[in-house]
C-alpha cells in the first residue's frame, strides 16, 4: 500500500518499435516520424500536459541478431532496428517544456565513466536539474563486437564493472566540486577556488580516473538513478544505486516478490527501503467505451508480429527461440543476457506453463507488463489497484501506436486521474528529483550507499 501521486513515464525509444513488434504498420501509428526533431517535441508537450514526470528512454546498442542466427529478422521487421540515440532528443525536448524529466539509458559496459559523467552533467545543467540515467549493463553479443571487443562479457564481470563505473560517476558528480566553488569574483580575477576543486584519485580494476571533474555542479549533481536489475547480482546493483525502479513483471505475485527482495537488499545496505521508488510497465488501451477499448485491442492484436516478437524476445533471452517448437514449454534457466524477461514466465508466474507461442503472442504488446484494456475508469481503477493495494508508485507506460497510446491517456486517463486526486496538480521543485520525491531535496538523499 502507498500513499502519495501516482507518477508516470513514458517509456519509449528513438525508433521505430520498442516492445510492440509490428504495431508500426497500424493506420494510425506515426512512428516512422522518430527521425522528425518535431515528433520528439510533440511528444514531450503531450507528456507534460499530462502531468508525466519523464519520457524514460530505452536504447541498445547491436542488433538482435539471435534468433535463426541471423540479423534479418530484426532488419526487415524493424526489431529496435534502426535506432538513433536518445541523448541527443534531450536539448529540444527540453526547450518545448518546464517541468519534464528525461530518462536516458546508459551502458557501463560500453562507455567510460568520466566521458559519460560529463555528458550528464551537461545535460542536468541544460535542463535545470531534470536529469535521470537508466544504468544497464547491456545483453546483446553484437553490441560488443562493435566495440572492438571480443563479445560481451559475462554479467558478474558487467556488474563488476558497474559497481567501478558508479563510483567513479558519484565521486565526480558529488566530492570533485565544493559548493560554492564558483565565486565569479571579477575584483580577484577568480572564477572558481581552486582550493575547491579536488581530484578524485580513483584507482580500480576498469577504471584509473584521477580527476577532478570537468564540469561545476549541475542542479542535481549526480542525475536521479533509475535501474531494472532482475538478476541475483543485478538486484544486489539495483538496491545499492536506484532511486527509481523499473519492474515489469506480469504478474502481481512477481511485482510483489520483486518489489519486497529489492527493498530487504536496500535495507541491508542501510538505505529507507521506503525511498525506492518502484515503477510498473503496464500497457493501456483505453477507448470512451468498453466496445472502443475492445475494438483497439483486436485491431492491435491483428498487427503483432509474432516473429518480429520472438527475434526480440531472442535477444533479451539470449536464447534462439527459431530453434524451439512453438508449442514447447519454456523453462527456466538463467541468462546471461535479461532475467527479469525469463522470471515473468516462470517464477512470475509459478501456476502457469508458457508455451513459446504464447509467450510471443503476450509478449507482442508491450513484452513483459500487464496489459489493461478498458474505459478511463476501468484503466484508472486498475492503476489504482496496483498503486494503493501492491505499492508501487508509479508506471512506465509502454506503448503500442505512437504517439496515439501516448495521447489516448493523456486525453482520456489523465483527467480521470486527476478526477480522483491520484496524480500531482503541479510538480513539487524543480528538479526531477523533486518532483519523483516531493521531499524538496534535489540531492541524493544521505542513506544513499554512494554517500
Ligand atoms: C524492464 C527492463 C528494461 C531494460 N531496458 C534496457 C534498455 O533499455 N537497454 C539495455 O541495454 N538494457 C536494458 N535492460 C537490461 C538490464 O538493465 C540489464 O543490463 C540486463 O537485464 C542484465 O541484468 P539482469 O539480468 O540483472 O537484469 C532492461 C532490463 C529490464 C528488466
Amino acid at each position: 500500500m502507498t500513499d502519495g501521486p501516482i507518477h508516470l513515464n513514458l517509456f519509449t525509444m528513438n525508433s521505430v518499435e520498442h516492445v510492440s513488434p509490428g504495431s508500426w504498420r497500424a493506420e494510425s501509428d506515426q512512428s516512422s516520424r522518430y527521425t522528425d526533431r518535431e515528433y520528439w517535441t510533440e511528444i514531450a508537450r503531450t507528456a507534460e500536459r499530462g502531468g508525466f514526470d519523464a519520457v524514460f528512454f530505452a536504447d541498445v546498442r547491436g542488433m538482435y541478431d539471435v534468433y535463426g542466427d541471423d540479423r534479418e529478422t530484426a532488419v526487415r521487421r524493424a526489431i529496435q532496428t534502426p535506432a538513433n540515440d536518445p541523448q541527443q532528443l534531450v536539448s529540444a525536448m527540453a526547450e518545448v517544456t518546464e517541468t519534464l524529466g528525461f530518462a536516458i539509458t546508459r551502458s557501463t559496459t560500453y562507455t567510460h565513466p568520466y566521458q559519460l559523467a560529463r555528458e550528464f552533467s551537461t545535460l542536468d545543467h541544460i535542463t535545470n536539474g531534470r536529469i535521470a540515467l537508466n544504468v544497464v549493463t547491456s545483453y546483446l553479443e553484437s553490441a560488443g563486437e562493435n566495440l572492438g571487443l571480443s563479445g560481451r562479457m559475462d554479467k558478474q564481470t558487467r556488474y563488476d564493472r558497474a559497481d567501478e563505473f558508479m563510483d567513479v560517476c558519484y565521486a565526480l558528480w558529488e566530492d570533485s566540486w565544493e559548493d560554492g566553488a564558483v565565486v565569479r569574483d571579477g575584483d580577484e580575477g577568480t572564477y572558481t577556488d581552486p582550493d575547491k576543486v579536488a581530484p578524485i584519485d580513483f584507482e580500480g580494476e576498469f577504471f584509473s580516473v584521477p580527476g577532478p571533474h570537468g564540469c561545476e555542479p549541475s542542479p542535481q549533481r549526480t542525475p536521479v538513478i533509475y535501474q531494472a536489475g532482475s538478476s541475483d547480482r543485478g538486484r544486489e546493483f539495483a538496491a545499492a544505486n536506484a532511486e527509481a525502479v523499473f519492474v515489469s513483471q506480469p504478474t502481481e505475485s512477481g511485482v510483489r516478490e520483486y518489489m519486497t527482495d529489492l527493498k530487504q537488499r536496500a535495507g541491508r545496505l542501510g538505505r529507507d527501503p521506503e525511498s525506492l521508488q518502484f515503477f510498473l510497465g503496464v500497457v493501456p488501451i483505453v477507448g470512451e467505451t468498453s466496445d472502443a477499448a475492445q475494438q483497439k485491442y483486436d485491431n492491435y492484436k491483428s498487427n503483432v508480429d509474432i516473429e518480429g516478437t520472438l527475434a526480440l524476445l531472442s535477444g533479451f533471452l539470449d536464447m534462439d527461440l527459431s530453434e524451439l517448437d512453438p508449442d514447447q514449454q519454456i523453462d527456466h534457466i538463467e541468462t546471461d543476457a535479461i532475467q527479469g524477461t525469463m522470471n515473468a514466465f516462470t517464477q512470475s508466474a509459478p501456476d502457469r506453463d508458457w508455451t513459446v507461442r504464447e509467450v510471443a503472442e503476450f509478449s507482442g504488446l508491450g513484452s513483459t507488463s500487464p496489459v489493461i484494456v478498458g474505459t478511463p475508469e476501468t484503466v484508472a481503477d486498475e492503476l489504482q489497484r496496483w498503486h494503493r493495494d501492491v505499492g508501487v508508485h508509479g508506471f512506465n507506460l509502454k506503448e503500442i501506436v505512437r504517439p496515439g497510446t501516448l495521447t489516448d491517456f493523456v486525453d482520456l486517463v489523465i483527467p480521470e486521474l486527476r478526477e480522483r486526486g491520484l496524480v500531482r496538480e503541479s510538480p513539487t521543485g524543480s528538479t526531477l528529483r523533486e518532483h519523483l520525491s516531493g521531499d524538496g531535496n534535489p540531492r541524493l538523499r544521505a542513506d544513499h550507499p554512494s554517500r
